[in-house]
């Protein structure tokens, strides 16, 4: 693929791609940024409003994106254009190409940054340092890990470098097989997690925070937050799945694999919940408490479950490659638009940009100890790059995408593609492309920037 030849059929089977856009999809969106998130806009309402922003916005544009990728086959940028001038349509819309490039920098420079704490946490399991602390040692663990940022800065270095090893290697070699076996084991041991949850947890608490939805704790903000949410959790709006939809062979069904893609990601997401609120619930502890929830939670369960020691590891272990399978869908992208359009070396091109990003991650590390006082918008430099990114530049990434798929493509292009008839199913999926997807995020970006009450319409 990357070799800047023939793209075609490259994945060896749709269960293969299935598990590569699983692999980018499921990451420490569902099982770190989802809880906490949930957490911070007080439960049922958000994840309400999360599902609702998933289906009828993040499936139609997963489709569209995957249907343009396919139809390009090439880097995101590429594709755009190519696609938008056999379309009749203009070059510009390869900007769309380039904000996802940005985007996946922005993302990637803080999530590597919580794949070093997922790596930190993995030492701690493995040292066997949870063993029956109480929350507020579990607390000072986590407190301390803040304190130490140039522990943080070797973990990040040593996250950024195995991304960029994959990357730069060329992503067809080996991330399928990893994808197959360890995806799996992921879900099995999330369940066994649900299993204590249920059992030695205040399930019903969890249940109770996780789905009464009270519409009071929804603001406009939160809605943004739901949002951007749906997008970062499916990888859309960047290029990362048009990327991967480039190498999906024709005569596989774009719809049905999506919507298989969406189903599992957003149950590893709802799972992840309802591990995670009846520990916070047992334990008196606060669901609000930001970004270091799963890493204040879960070692609580570990630390007092039988069988801690060796699941703890295991779970640390897996919620790494998840990490890793997904960070290297956000390099991706970059990295194969360098190569495609100037010719240079996959393996410098992933190491140049690669180090750049680690770069911009510092202001993550530093975000959580030496410059934890510096606030804009009355957040941290990482929330605010995480907001930029995921609440604005994924959202309407994702609307240029559905506008481009519905309107830009005519009707014979996207039904050749999409190959499912001219049926109830096309239709619906047109619809939801057409309307639906770009005038919710419109609504949602303009209630959020508070028009709507402005202008007397909520
Ligand atoms: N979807 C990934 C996760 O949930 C994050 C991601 C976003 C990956 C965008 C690729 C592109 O962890």
């Amino acid at each position: 693929m990357v070799k800047g030849t023939s793209l075609r059929g490259f994945w060896s089977s749709r269960l293969a791609f299935v598990l590569a856009v699983s692999g980018s999809a499921v990451g420490l969106g569902n099982i770190w940024r989802f809880p906490f998130m949930v957490g911070e806009n007080g439960g049922g309402a958000f994840v309400l409003f999360y599902i609702l922003c998933v289906f009828a916005i993040g499936l139609p544009i997963m489709i569209s994106e995957v249907m343009i990728g396919r139809r390009g086959r090439r880097n995101p940028i590429a594709t755009m254009r190519i696609v938008g001038e056999e379309e009749g349509s203009h070059a510009a819309w390869s900007l769309v190409g380039v904000m996802g490039i940005v985007a996946g920098f922005l993302i990637l420079s803080f999530y590597s940054v919580i794949g070093a704490w997922t790596i930190a946490y993995l030492g701690h399991s493995l040292a066997g340092s949870f063993s029956h602390l109480p929350k507020e040692e579990i607390h000072d663990l986590f407190e301390a890990l803040q304190a130490n940022p140039l522990k943080v800065v070797v973990l990040h270095t040593i996250f950024m470098t195995l991304t960029v090893v994959i990357v730069g290697r060329g992503v067809e070699r080996g991330l399928e097989k990893l994808v197959r076996f360890l995806m799996p084991a992921l879900v099995f041991l999330l369940g066994l997690l649900l299993v204590y949850s249920i059992v030695a947890a205040d399930f019903a608490r969890g249940v109770e925070f996780l789905f009464r939805a009270n519409f009071d704790a929804l603001t406009p903000a939160g809605m943004l937050m739901a949002m951007g949410q749906a997008f970062f959790t499916l990888s859309l709006g960047m290029g990362a799945i048009m990327a991967y939809g480039a190498y999906l062979p024709e005569g596989t069904s774009i719809s049905r694999t999506s919507f298989a893609v969406v189903v599992v990601d957003t149950m590893i997401a709802i799972v992840s919940g309802l591990i995670i609120f009846p520990i916070v619930f047992a334990s008196g502890l606060d669901p609000a408490q930001g970004p270091g929830l799963l890493f204040e939670t879960l070692p609580l369960a570990f630390g007092s479950m039988p069988w801690g020691w060796l699941l703890g590891p295991l779970f640390f272990a897996l919620l790494l490659f998840a990490a890793w399978t997904s960070a290297i869908g956000l390099l991706e992208p970059a990295v194969a638009w360098s190569v495609e359009s100037h010719g240079l070396s996959r393996r410098s091109v992933a190491i140049v940009i690669g180090v750049l990003i680690w770069a911009l991650g510092l202001l993550t590390v530093f975000s959580f100890n030496l410059l934890a006082d510096v606030r804009i918008f009355g957040g941290t430099l990482f929330d605010n790059i995480d907001h930029l990114a995921s609440n604005v530049l994924l959202p309407l990434g994702g609307l240029l995408i559905t506008v481009f798929g519905g309107w830009v493509m005519c009707k014979n292009s996207s039904a050749d593609e999409l190959d499912i008839g001219t049926g109830p199913a096309y239709r619906t999926w047109r619809f939801l492309a057409r309307w639906v997807a770009p005038l919710s995020v419109l609504l949602v970006f303009l209630h959020a920037a508070g028009i709507l009450s402005a202008l007397g319409l909520v």
